[in-house]
């Protein structure tokens, strides 16, 4: 696990994009994880500019989004189908087929879940995946308890995670239970993992899942099992970690053949 620590969630962002950058110019047809939520939302804003300034090209990558409400039309103000379609997908030369996001009126919710699972294997796997961090420690919607080798699934929100995500919706009560998430194992089959972590709410949640132990209480904590994993942090979200200067020193001292920027 590699802890990069930016002052700003800007500066950590503009790392997150040009990793993403690089990945896409080594690899046009690469096969990205997207997540939703405030934390990318810097992150896709500097990709479109890096496709309509320097051309970054969109054109063959292929999209699985984390997550998905069960329950929502597609065009509700909170569904992450509008999300991406506000935020990213109309800024950047995406191929429409090449997009998948859970489908929250799946009929048959755990057929559709294998499916989508399938999708992922069918399309290569997955060759990054961004990741936000839950107040909670979640990863997608993979709230505390989750199973360490799940896959994509049905979820039930915990309170904690539906207040926090209230700001999304004209009433509180309209915020779904349920859930379609990828699973921790499905996260953990990726080649890559791009985790951003911002403010000080995050903070012990990136404590726990970075220097505690690995549990299912805290799913963060799973990355520190994946090969290639970075998470990209603010001074406010690293705050309560005892080696956030182990990591800083890293970071600046990398020799030039191990920057993958
Ligand atoms: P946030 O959510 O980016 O809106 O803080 C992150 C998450 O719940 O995974």
């Amino acid at each position: 696990m590699e802890v990069i620590i930016l002052p700003t969630a800007e500066e950590a962002s503009e790392v997150a994009a040009r990793l993403v950058a690089h990945q896409l110019r080594a690899k046009s047809d690469s096969v990205l994880g997207l997540a939703t939520g405030s934390t990318p939302c810097k992150l896709y804003q500097l990709l479109a500019r890096m496709h309509s300034v320097d051309h970054l090209d969109f054109s063959r990558v292929t999209t699985f989004n984390l997550d998905e409400y069960i329950g929502l039309d597609p065009a509700h103000p909170a569904s992450y189908h509008r999300f991406m379609e506000e935020n990213f997908f109309t800024h950047v030369n995406i191929s429409r087929d090449r997009i998948h996001i859970p489908d929250g009126l799946a009929r048959d919710v755990p057929a559709y879940c294998d499916a989508y699972e399938k999708g992922i294997y069918d399309a290569g796997g997955i060759d990054l995946q961004i990741l936000g961090l839950g107040s909670d420690g979640h990863l997608g919607f993979n709230e505390p308890g989750s199973s360490l080798s799940s896959h994509t699934r049905i979820k039930t929100l915990t309170e904690r995670t539906r207040n926090d995500n209230a700001r999304y919706f004209t009433d509180d009560r309209e915020v779904p239970h349920h859930v379609i998430t990828m699973g921790l194992g499905t996260i953990m089959n990726s080649r890559m993992c791009l985790l951003l972590a911002f403010g000080k709410r995050k903070a012990q949640a990136v404590a726990e899942s970075v220097e505690g132990p690995v549990t299912a209480s805290v799913p963060g904590s799973l990355l520190q099992f994946h090969s290639r994993a970075k998470v990209l942090l603010d001074a406010e979200a690293a705050s309560l970690l005892t080696r956030a200067d182990y990591y800083q020193w890293v970071y600046k001292n990398k020799p030039p053949w191990q920057s993958d920027l």
